[in-house]
């Protein structure tokens, strides 16, 4: 069998990349974790751009580079550069003084790799479903590309959780009783974490269900995804507007809050919805009618509006493992995207 090879690749959707090439980046992830021996690929560069702010994937990157003796460079755009344009064709007399065309060719020329995160713009859903930075840094960089978190996937969140799965099932999370359950927040917030999870959960076999009240379906295109990968790996998808139900045997609940497409654009319409709908938030009681679930979430979370303390601080809580993980899956990355010394 060919060895796999993913140099000189983007990681833009957890879908980039097949599922063997995924068993491959998560098998070396997990040797790193036991840090059975050490790994370096000095003399290479990272480049980070954060649109938006961060806590994980910023330390987690910027230290699992450290770590491989890879140099990072994190820019905080708007701050620690220009503010940049995209859209193409534009006059450019407005608050951006350069394109994401001329600054993907020159950070190309400096660094073997460039990461983006960007979050949507939340005004206009067409526009934000085509992650229109992200795609302009694909069109331009001649660097590869990883997505640390942009409108549509998380996938880098999404490797870092497939691996937190198959930690919690000795490796073994075919059809495993997966529950992704909305949960509320004081604001819409992007798809990109639920999206990359359904797709994580699916590559593991696990049989997902989504639970959300009405009007926050995910992406019909993602679910379809996430249901033929599912499917082809012995796992199943199924959406319930039912979280009660959703939970009843549940061996993983997955708490995550996202935004209603039917309200896109218009926050205040879609808060006061929220307010008509019951309680979501994951307490202790609704755990309680899980099969002694774990607890996931990708942190930030905002405590006793998405889950309660008694649950964040519970015994089957693994929301640091996750975190955790982070590190070891996106070290594990850089070594197979810039090649292994
Ligand atoms: N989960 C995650 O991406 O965290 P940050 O937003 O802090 O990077």
């Amino acid at each position: 069998m060919a060895a796999v090879d993913i140099r000189g690749r983007d990681f833009v959707r957890l879908s980039d990349f097949t599922a063997e090439e995924i068993d491959t980046i998560l098998n070396l992830a997990f040797e790193m974790k036991r840090e059975q021996r050490t790994w370096s690929i000095k003399g290479k560069t990272l480049i980070l751009l954060f649109f938006n702010s961060s806590l994980r994937t910023r330390t987690s990157f910027e230290i699992g580079a450290a770590q491989l003796s890879l140099q990072p460079v994190v820019l905080n755009v708007g701050q620690d550069t220009w503010n940049l344009e995209w859209r193409e064709g534009v006059v450019m007399d407005g608050d951006s003084p350069e394109h994401i065309k001329d600054a993907a060719k020159v950070l190309s020329r400096y660094g073997d790799l460039i990461g983006v995160r960007s979050f949507p713009r939340l005004k206009n859903y067409e526009e934000d479903r085509q992650d229109p930075i992200l795609a302009s840094f694909q069109k331009y960089a001649s660097a590869p590309l990883i997505n640390l978190e942009s409108a549509v996937e998380h996938p880098c969140q999404g490797l870092a959780d497939l691996m937190t799965l198959r930690e919690l099932f000795n490796q073994n999370t075919r059809r495993k009783k997966v529950v992704l359950t909305w949960a509320p927040h004081i604001k819409p917030l992007p798809l990109a974490v639920p999206h990359s999870f359904a797709l994580a959960a699916a590559l593991g076999g696990c049989d997902l269900t989504i639970a959300h009240p009405e009007k926050f379906d995910l992406e019909p295109e993602v679910v379809q995804q996430a249901t033929k990968i599912a499917q082809a790996n012995g796992g199943s998808v199924k959406v319930t507007h039912n979280q009660d139900e959703a939970l009843r045997g549940a061996e993983v609940v997955y708490a995550k809050s996202w935004l209603s497409r039917a309200f896109y654009g218009r926050t205040d319409e879609e808060l006061a919805y929220r307010k008509t709908l019951p309680s979501w938030t994951v307490n202790e009681a609704k755990m309680a009618r899980t099969s002694r679930a774990k607890f996931m979430h990708c942190l930030p979370i905002r405590r006793n509006v998405v889950a309660t303390d008694g649950v964040l601080d519970g015994d089957d809580c693994v929301i640091y493992q996750q975190a955790e993980n982070r590190l070891h899956a996106q070290k594990a990355l850089l070594v197979k995207m810039l090649g292994e010394s």
